[in-house]
């Protein structure tokens, strides 16, 4: 799948879930920016997070797979952030928003990718979010809340400024995400100690 494809697909996969606040705003689906693709150590996961998605989302995430090559996958943190290790096992890629090929200034949507056995530390940001797992159950920490599993299909809100955390297990994560509000490209604030 090209972006636009992806793009559609996770629109698609949000409505299912019922998340009507993460459709909001979003942009007619076409590319206007062109982005140079950047691969990460993480896309290396993708393969094992194709075959693990469940049935609704085996599609978008084999459709990801297929079309990762020519995605722009970044990361936001450095190794001072959480180590050198996370780095191996840590991207994203934006589709929609102020850098990825389908320019928006309202919205970011994209995918994150976790490799198994990671641990994603509690942060914040100003923007509003919603995340979509499409493939491997993670458990999510929202606010105060202890970890819980997550399963696909099942999206998770973080309102501005809540701190929230994620750890993988055995599978890796796919996880799509809208942001909305405050700086589009901000780096998410540590939280010392959570
Ligand atoms: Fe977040």
């Amino acid at each position: 799948m090209d972006a636009v494809e992806l793009a559609m697909g996770l629109r698609a996969a949000f409505a299912v879930a019922g998340a009507a606040d993460a459709l909001e705003g979003w942009p007619e689906l076409r590319v206007t920016r062109n982005v140079a693709p950047a691969s990460l150590p993480v896309c290396a996961v993708l393969g094992a997070a194709a075959e693990g998605a469940p049935a609704p989302c085996a599609a978008l995430v084999a459709g990801l797979r297929d079309g990762a090559s020519a995605l722009r996958w970044g990361q936001t943190y450095g190794a001072a952030d959480f180590g050198a290790d996370f780095l191996q096992s840590y991207g994203w890629t934006e589709l929609i928003g102020l850098r990825g090929p389908i320019a928006s200034d309202f919205v970011a949507v994209g995918v994150l990718l976790l490799g198994p056995g990671v641990v994603y530390p509690p942060h914040a940001h100003e923007a509003a979010e919603v995340y979509l797992p499409l493939s491997g159950k993670a458990e999510w920490m929202r606010g105060d809340a202890p970890y819980a599993p997550v399963a696909p299909g099942q999206a998770i809100h973080h309102p501005s400024w809540l701190p929230h955390a994620m750890r993988t297990g055995a599978e890796p994560l796919v996880a799509a995400y809208v942001w909305r509000g405050g700086n589009l490209a901000a780096k998410s604030r540590i939280i010392a100690g959570g």
